[in-house]
């Protein structure tokens, strides 16, 4: 299925894992937002090895989120066993365009290159659909030495 996978195995949360939810407002302004109330947590957390990916995919999906999908946006990290995810729930059920192939894509494009970004960063990168209510795309991230 390509760099978006529907979501399978590796999601396992931690036991009494904790969920933060954050809720974003619909403008500009929701990238910024997001990262930094997941700074913090991940800091909470002890998972700053992790930081600068997270927060590159945050700021990816959310701004996404904002500027191809619907509102409301929202935010969801999950502590896992062995790291972390990030959800970024958005109302429009039409799902991220796979990045072209690298032989197609010009070389020198700036756009299109957001989810390749994070799939290259990320151990996995998906998307789900929620019946009737959009969509979310996740990005999983593992700590290391816990490669998957
Ligand atoms: N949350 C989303 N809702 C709907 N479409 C999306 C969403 N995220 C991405 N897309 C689609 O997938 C394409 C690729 O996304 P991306 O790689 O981030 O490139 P860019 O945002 O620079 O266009 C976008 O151009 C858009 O058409
Ligand atoms: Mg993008």
């Amino acid at each position: 299925m390509g760099m978006l996978r529907r979501m399978t195995e590796g999601n396992l949360k931690a036991p009494g894992g904790e969920t933060v939810r954050v809720q974003l407002e619909d403008n500009l302004a929701a990238p910024e937002h997001a990262r930094r109330a997941t700074g913090q947590v991940l800091r909470r957390w002890g998972l700053t090895p992790l930081l600068d990916s997270v927060l590159l995919a945050v700021s990816e999906l959310v701004g996404n989120a904002v500027r191809h999908g619907a509102a409301p946006v929202k935010l969801t990290l999950s502590r896992l066993i062995d790291g972390i995810r990030i959800d970024v729930h958005d109302a429009d059920p039409r799902e991220p365009r796979l990045p072209a192939p690298p032989a197609l894509a010009a070389q020198t494009s700036e756009t299109g290159r957001g989810l390749q970004i994070v799939s290259s960063v990320a151990a996995e990168v998906g998307v789900e659909q929620i019946r009737g209510d959009g969509k979310m795309v996740y990005a999983r991230f593992v700590t290391e030495g816990d490669e998957k």
